[in-house]
């Protein structure tokens, strides 16, 4: 039996130490916004947190998951669901399906409480592994840029 800790809570899973993290937090845990595209590491759609770092969880084994990592879904990125990228994303009226839209949003804010500040180039550049099927791409550097600006609008307000 694993112990994990997700989005502030524990869960408990008998699965096998070579099961997919991605398949747990989904199918064990029915926690589903975040999704399965490719299963190889490739979409991004699976994108979750562990310690703050962008994952891939379809390619994270749970047995390599440490029992003191904190993991972080979209469920958890905030509890309004009002973290600045998700402000940004509504704003821009980002996704189309919305499919990918979790796995952008994750690899976004991981980004971004990297480079708080970054160039166009470096945004491109971060989210440029993330695959969207109905091409959102116009639409999220310009998103990604935004939550910036209100990262930086919320941090001289505090
Ligand atoms: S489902 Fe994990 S990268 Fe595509
Ligand atoms: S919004 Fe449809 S796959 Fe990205």
């Amino acid at each position: 039996m694993a112990e994990l800790t997700i989005n502030g809570q524990s869960y408990f899973t008998d699965s096998p130490p070579d099961t997919p993290l991605l398949w747990v937090i989904r199918e064990d845990l029915r926690l589903t916004g975040t999704k399965y595209g490719c299963g190889v590491g490739l979409c991004g759609s699976c994108t979750v947190h562990i310690n703050g770092e962008a994952v891939r969880s379809c390619r994270m084994p749970l047995g390599d998951v440490s029992g003191d990592a904190l993991i972080t879904t979209i469920e958890g990125l905030h509890p309004a669901n009002a973290h600045p990228v998700q402000k940004a994303w509504i704003e821009h009226q980002v996704p189309q399906c919305g499919y990918c839209q979790s796995g952008q949003i994750m690899q976004a804010a991981a980004f971004l409480a990297r480079n708080p500040t970054p160039s166009h180039e470096q945004i491109v550049d971060a989210m440029n592994g993330n695959l969207c099927r109905c091409a959102t791409y116009g639409r999220i550097p310009d998103a990604v840029a935004r939550a910036a600006e209100l990262m930086k609008e919320d941090s001289s307000n505090v």
